[in-house]
């Protein structure tokens, strides 16, 4: 009775491992695909009237993290990134560098790396999120820099 007991296990035992071996091979996580390409020519993404309003709202914003007159700008402590002005955005963080915001590159700026599902390094912007940024937003800021990061 034992050994009918362990052979029924044995044969589970087989069949669950042998399930397992029929697992598709689904290969490795898809990657997001960036494209440099600006997603609406039509439009002119502003960084005055899109951008900055974007970066600096309460919810869902950076400056709370991001600007060092916060109370608490633990991202400008911990990376460096001062988010309160173009000219300020623009030197970068500890780990971006110049690469924050490469004109016509979104897919290479960090500032748009780093608020979509997957970032570079370290986690997703608003580090507190969510909210996180909504594709419309997303689109704003992917266009902005695809139209040259102007100051506009
Ligand atoms: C709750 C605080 C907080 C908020 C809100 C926040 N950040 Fe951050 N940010 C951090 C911290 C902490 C780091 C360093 C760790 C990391 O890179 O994940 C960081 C790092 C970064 C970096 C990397 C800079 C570098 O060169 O290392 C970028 C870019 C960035 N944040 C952009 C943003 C943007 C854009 C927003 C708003 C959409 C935002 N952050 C909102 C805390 C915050």
């Amino acid at each position: 009775m034992r050994r009918r007991i362990a052979q029924a296990a044995l044969v589970l035992l087989v069949a669950g491992l042998g399930a397992c071996d029929l697992e598709p091979d689904v290969g490795p996580p898809t990657q997001y695909r960036c494209i440099d390409e600006d997603s609406d020519p039509s439009a002119t993404v502003s960084w005055s009237r899109d951008i900055a309003p974007l970066l600096r709202r309460a919810q869902g914003g950076c400056a709370r993290c991001h600007d060092p007159a916060s109370s608490n700008p633990i991202g400008v402590q911990l990376s460096g990134l001062d988010l309160s002005s173009l000219r300020a955005t623009r030197e970068g963080g500890a780990r971006s560098g110049t690469n924050i915001v490469v004109p016509g590159a979104p897919c290479q700026s960090v500032l748009y790396l780093k608020v979509l599902t997957g970032p570079p390094f370290g986690g997703r912007m608003p580090l507190d999120g969510p909210p996180f940024l909504s594709t419309t937003e997303l689109d704003l800021v992917h266009d902005w820099i695809a139209e040259g990061a102007h100051d506009n």
